[in-house]
């Protein structure tokens, strides 16, 4: 598959490691330019682009920016796509946003909001990248984590979920991308190790917060 990423930092280069150990083809991306992004090309073995060229390069697109970038993602070329959205809400960082903050709608579908046209599935967002590196184990394992997703599209779903296990890690299926809440930042699911049945009793106590 070819996976195009927008964000070439933690999250960006974690995932395009995996995805290519894994043998997939990947292009990185991020806000400054490809000629900032020179060196991982070699290092890590990936395409770089601008943003628009990962966007159109990718089977599947990966969003993985800070929320203040997400107004300025190339909608047109995602149209259609399935993405991925790692995004997390950091105010200290991002700054207030009023929807966020009274709860009337969750990470994922504000940043579906700017990409009508795409099948948004929020994954990768639960978990620090240093573990998404050193955590991942053999299927069977009774040791292995288990990461969640949300989305509303089954076949963007399958595709997180077999990049899951492609990385090493169960998948726990939250369901609809309105139930992203349950494992946003500050829910006890958020980074925390866990097995799929930890964390499915984990997902299904989880109680949103007013
Ligand atoms: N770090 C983690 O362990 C972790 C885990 C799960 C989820 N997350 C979430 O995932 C997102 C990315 O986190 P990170 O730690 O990877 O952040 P980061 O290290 O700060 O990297 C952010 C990347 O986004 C790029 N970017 C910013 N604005 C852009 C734009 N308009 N167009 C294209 N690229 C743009 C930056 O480009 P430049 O390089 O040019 O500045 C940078 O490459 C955040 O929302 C974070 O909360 C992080």
């Amino acid at each position: 598959m070819k996976i195009g990423i927008i964000g070439a930092g933690f999250v960006g280069r974690a995932v395009a490691k995996l995805a290519i150990k894994a043998g997939h083809q990947v292009m990185l991306s991020n806000s400054r330019g490809p000629q900032t992004l020179f060196s991982l090309k070699p290092m890590i073995g990936c395409e770089i682009g601008t943003a628009t060229q990962a966007a159109s390069f990718g089977d599947i697109v990966v969003i993985a920016v800070p929320l203040t970038a997400i107004g300025q993602l190339p909608v047109a070329e995602i149209a259609g796509k399935p993405v991925i959205d790692a995004v997390n809400y950091y105010p200290e960082r991002d700054g207030q946003v009023a929807e966020l903050d009274n709860r009337s709608t969750t990470t994922s579908e504000y940043l579906a909001g700017f990409l009508p046209q795409s099948k948004v599935t929020k994954a990768f967002n639960a978990i620090q990248m240093t573990d998404l590196e050193s955590d991942g184990l053999p299927s069977g394992d009774a040791q292995r984590r288990a990461l969640p997703l949300a989305g509303d599209d089954p076949e963007t779903k399958k595709a997180v979920i077999a990049l899951y296990d492609a990385f090493g890690f169960d998948a726990l299926d939250a369901g609809a991308l309105s139930e992203g809440w349950r494992f946003e930042r500050g829910m006890p699911t958020y980074c925390v190790r866990m097995t799929e049945n930890e964390l499915k009793t984990a997902l299904e106590r989880a109680v949103k917060p007013e």
